[in-house]
């Protein structure tokens, strides 16, 4: 089967690309070895950017997240036991994030690339990508027992943080050069309880960080700072609201609980693959850069990355050009590095290091005085959350 471009994942990167490519007049095939189902009911973190939000209603997928989406225009930053409120719009010209979940875009992409009549393959197996270094690149997967092979003009890898795709770029800066491994992992759960709060609680405490979050009316979202090692076995129920009341506790703090129906154990790194495109192959999202998650940038940075590639692939398919497509790396590598910087900065802001003394917690102490103070420090954490424009 010969296409335009073939894409691997169906993600947030690859099923953005499907449909900004499809707005362009071009066609591509999006293989997963998820199914459907798997795919829409992982519940993911979602805190999009303005210019995200923007992008999804400027091409026809909007209106779930105008009326589902929670907008907020702050968060709050906990420690000594005082809140201090981050306040975006004041900050940053009235701008501020949209809280709804990965899933949720999932779903949209979805149901608006079978509307268009695009083509995805869920549930495949077997998947592989050969010979993005020439002219005439091969994708081949088994669907339903048969072996299928795709053969696109260009490749899109948005094959996640486990990606394969990102191996077939031939000596990318010294990948350990590029890699960062945080000594710690987050407990993540969800509860049945409405929102202890209005807006995201990021708490900075001597026993670790711990984060507040939402995913509806009805259930919160909520995390921990752990030893990397721990497994939900050792977070019983009671031991988690009691170490959660204890590093979100002080003035105007509350925590409301709920039955607990999830659990799990995040462990998060930094990673830039250097560069993102080999020959026919184009990497964007997590397999081309994987970001922790204090920072709330995962997804925006796949949405800026197949903005600025489904605009330079336009440009080839249209005229032949691929000016835009050699530079797709530099393009792009200015935000990933940005959005790098911030969620490093924000990590180690918050988090108990393993072996932090007196000096660290206070240091810590110090910076998180500075940031809620200062106008200037409150603008750094505020314009690099709400993020900048895509052009
Ligand atoms: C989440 O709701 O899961 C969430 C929110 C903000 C973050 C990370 C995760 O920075």
């Amino acid at each position: 089967m010969r296409i335009q471009v073939g894409i691997v994942g169906a993600g947030p990167a690859g099923l953005m690309l499907a449909h900004l490519l499809h707005q362009h007049g071009i066609e591509s095939v999006v293989v997963d070895t998820r199914t459907r189902d798997e795919i829409e009911g992982t519940i993911r973190a979602g805190v999009l950017e303005q210019t995200s939000v923007d992008l999804m209603t400027a091409t026809g997928i909007g209106d779930r997240v105008k009326q589902q989406g929670q907008v907020h225009h702050g968060i709050e930053l906990r420690f000594g036991g005082q809140g201090h409120r981050i306040d975006f719009a004041d900050l940053t010209g009235g701008r501020g994030v949209t809280i709804y979940p990965q899933h949720e875009v999932l779903k949209d992409l979805i149901a608006k690339r079978l509307a268009d009549g695009g083509d995805i393959r869920f549930g495949v197996s077997d998947v592989r990508v050969e010979g993005v270094g020439g002219d005439s690149p091969t994708i081949r997967f088994t669907e339903g027992g048969t072996e299928q092979v795709l053969h696109p003009v260009l490749v899109a890898g948005c094959d996640g943080s486990r990606s394969t795709t990102r191996f077939l770029v031939p000596a990318p800066k010294p990948r350990q050069d590029h890699f960062r491994q945080y000594p710690f992992a987050w407990f993540g759960i969800l509860a049945e309880a409405p929102p202890s709060s209005d807006e995201l609680i990021y708490a900075h405490h001597e026993n670790g960080f711990a984060l507040v979050s939402t995913r509806s009316p009805t259930v919160q979202r909520l995390y921990l700072q752990v030893d990397p090692n721990d497994t939900p076995t050792d977070w019983p129920d009671d031991r988690i609201w009691q170490e959660l009341h204890t590093r979100v506790s002080g003035e105007g703090a509350r925590i409301l609980e709920g039955p607990i129906f999830q659990k799990s154990v995040l462990h998060f790194r930094s990673f830039v693959c250097e560069p993102m495109q080999y020959g026919r192959l184009f990497l964007a999202g997590d397999a081309a850069h994987t970001v922790p998650p204090t920072g709330a940038k995962g997804m925006n940075l796949a949405i800026a990355d197949v903005y600025v590639l489904s605009r330079a692939m336009a440009e080839y398919f249209a005229g032949g050009e691929t000016g835009a497509l050699d530079a797709y790396t530099a393009t792009v590598l200015p935000r990933v590095w940005r959005a790098q910087h911030f969620s490093w900065w924000m990590t180690s802001m918050l988090h108990r290091m393993p072996e932090a003394s007196g000096f660290d917690l206070n240091r810590q102490r110090a910076e998180l005085d500075f940031v809620t103070r200062s106008r200037a420090g409150r603008t750094l954490l505020a314009e690099n959350y709400v993020g900048t424009p895509l052009d």
